[in-house]
């Protein structure tokens, strides 16, 4: 069975921190505090492929300052112990990262990434385990872990602090929004307090599989103005058509008004998640641009180019 899994590695501190801008940022006392975390000691690893970690600072190196700095919206690659039926060291695999710039415990020395173990039956009928997922997740408190990275622009979070920022998310594609959210709600900026709208779409098989659930919900008591989350559990609730509660039908439930949304300069949509999950957003919002008289893929195409879509399926 796949079971999705938290857990936050530890990142060695360095001399090297010090070079990088600093900055006031502290975790609110309201944030949920973790009851089963685990910290795992991790590697350097600069000359693992294309994504070796950065030695000098860029655009797209992030502003926490332990020794792999990243940004709210990126993935670090893991490679898994061992090597494969070729005798060769095991492929990196992406992971998005879920915690915001400065960690889950605000002192730039953990990243934390939301994995599901992959577990499937092959069609010989045998089990097959997924390499990296399992290896991350059987990991034990005080392992050595081999990541590179971080990479990623294209779920970069918009620095407009007034933004509506929509994101669209299934299963673990919840893990760039929880990074989002954190620093929104759960830290305290000298150069960042959010004051939009944050608007988060969550759709899971199950509502055992609702991560984060209670972090999303105490943000949203604290910041009744600034958040709206909406979940969508498939297997367990559907429309008033009796349809399958995916994403992209509950949002069908707001459609007028994520519209308008759309037409706004600084609203930014992020989805993350199930490749399948693209066209049937598009779908719903076909029909929407169509009354306007709007050809939605040419809207799309100016919105991407504005980077105010911005997908990462998979
Ligand atoms: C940018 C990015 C970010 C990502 N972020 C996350 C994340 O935050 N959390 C997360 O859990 N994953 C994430 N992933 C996916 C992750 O990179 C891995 O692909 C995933 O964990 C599986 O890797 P694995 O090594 O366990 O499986 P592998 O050993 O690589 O096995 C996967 C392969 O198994 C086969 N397979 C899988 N399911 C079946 C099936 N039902 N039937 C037959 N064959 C099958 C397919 O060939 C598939 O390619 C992300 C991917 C990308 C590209
Ligand atoms: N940055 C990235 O690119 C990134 C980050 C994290 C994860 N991922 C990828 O995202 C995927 C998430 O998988 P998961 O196993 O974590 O998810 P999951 O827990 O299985 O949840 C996926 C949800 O999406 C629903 N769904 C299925 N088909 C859909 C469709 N066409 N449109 C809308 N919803 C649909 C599923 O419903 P039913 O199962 O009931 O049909 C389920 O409710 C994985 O492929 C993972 O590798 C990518």
């Amino acid at each position: 069975m796949a079971a999705a899994v938290s857990a936050a590695l530890s990142l060695p501190s360095s001399s090297k921190s010090t070079s990088l801008p600093t900055r006031t940022s502290i975790i609110s006392p309201d944030r949920i505090s973790f009851k089963k975390v685990s910290s795992f000691a991790v590697q350097r690893g600069g000359s693992w492929g294309k994504g070796g970690i950065s030695e000098s600072p860029g655009d797209d190196r992030g502003s926490g300052e332990g020794e792999v700095p990243y940004r709210e919206g990126q993935s670090i690659g893991v490679i898994a112990d061992g090597v494969d039926k070729n005798g060769k060291p095991h492929k990196l695999r992406l992971y998005s990262i879920a915690s915001s710039a400065i960690g889950d415990f605000g002192d730039s020395k953990t990243v934390s990434l939301c994995v599901k173990r992959l577990v499937y039956t092959n069609d010989q009928g045998e089990i097959v385990k997924g390499v990296c997922s399992n290896f991350l997740c059987d990991l034990k408190p005080g392992a050595e872990v081999k990541i590179t990275g971080p990479v990623g622009k294209e779920m970069l979070m918009p620095k407009d602090p007034n933004a509506t920022i929509i994101m669209l998310a299934t299963g673990t594609g919840i893990a760039p929004f929880r990074s989002f959210l954190w620093k929104m709600f759960f830290e305290k900026h000298d150069d960042y307090k959010f004051n939009g709208l944050a608007w988060l779409f969550l759709g899971v098989p199950t509502s055992s599989s609702l991560l984060y659930k209670e972090e999303f919900e105490k943000m949203k008591e604290k910041n009744p103005d600034n958040m709206r989350v909406d979940f969508a559990v498939s297997r367990e609730q559907t429309n008033e058509k009796g349809e399958k509660m995916y994403i992209q039908t509950r949002m069908a439930q707001y459609a007028e008004e994520l519209w308008e949304l759309l037409k706004k300069d600084n609203t930014f949509v992020y989805m993350c998640g199930l490749k399948g999950m693209e066209k049937g957003i598009d779908d719903i919002m076909v029909s929407l641009a169509a009354k306007d008289g709007i050809d939605w893929l040419d809207y799309k195409k100016q919105l991407k180019k504005a980077e105010q879509w911005n997908v990462e399926v998979y």
